[in-house]
């Protein structure tokens, strides 16, 4: 569905309906798997064709899962870069998972489970705090 849509104004309604939700989503949890180096080329196309304005002043968790330790920073390099350019806070903390810490796709590495704990409540804080007139305008 989403893979085939190439134009602002030729949205299958399903794909409306996804990109309505997140517009009036609180917080974004912006989340991908590593391939090749980056986050995918799906999560870019879904963002390529949303309008810049609509996520202004809004807060997301960045996260991404990974084969192995090496593309951890994707988060910070590279999912970070996206969420500025649409001026989304960001919170400081973000959530990078290898394979191997999940089980039957439940996340089992206590460190990471904490570090999920932090980027919430930095989140809560963040959704506490009043837009600067620059944003809203
Ligand atoms: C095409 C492809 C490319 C990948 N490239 C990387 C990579 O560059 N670095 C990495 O750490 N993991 C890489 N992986 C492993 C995935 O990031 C990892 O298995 C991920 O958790 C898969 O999530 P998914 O099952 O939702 O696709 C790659 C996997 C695939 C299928």
């Amino acid at each position: 569905m989403l893979g085939s849509t190439i134009s602002y104004n030729n949205f299958p309604e399903s794909l409306t309906q996804i990109y309505n939700k997140v517009q009036e989503a609180d917080l974004l949890v912006i989340a991908s798997p590593v391939y090749k180096a980056s986050y995918t080329g799906l999560l870019k196309h879904f963002f390529d064709l949303l309008d810049p304005k609509v996520l202004v002043g809004k807060v997301a968790i960045l996260a991404a899962t990974g084969g192995s330790d090496q593309h951890a920073l994707v988060v910070d390099y590279q999912l970070r870069t996206l969420a500025s350019f649409f001026n989304v806070y960001t919170t400081p903390t973000a959530i990078y998972a290898k394979d191997t810490e999940f089980t039957d796709y439940k996340l089992t590495s206590e460190s990471i489970s904490k570090r999920v704990e932090v980027a919430v409540e930095q989140a809560l804080f963040l959704l506490k705090q009043e837009s600067p007139q620059s944003l809203v305008a």
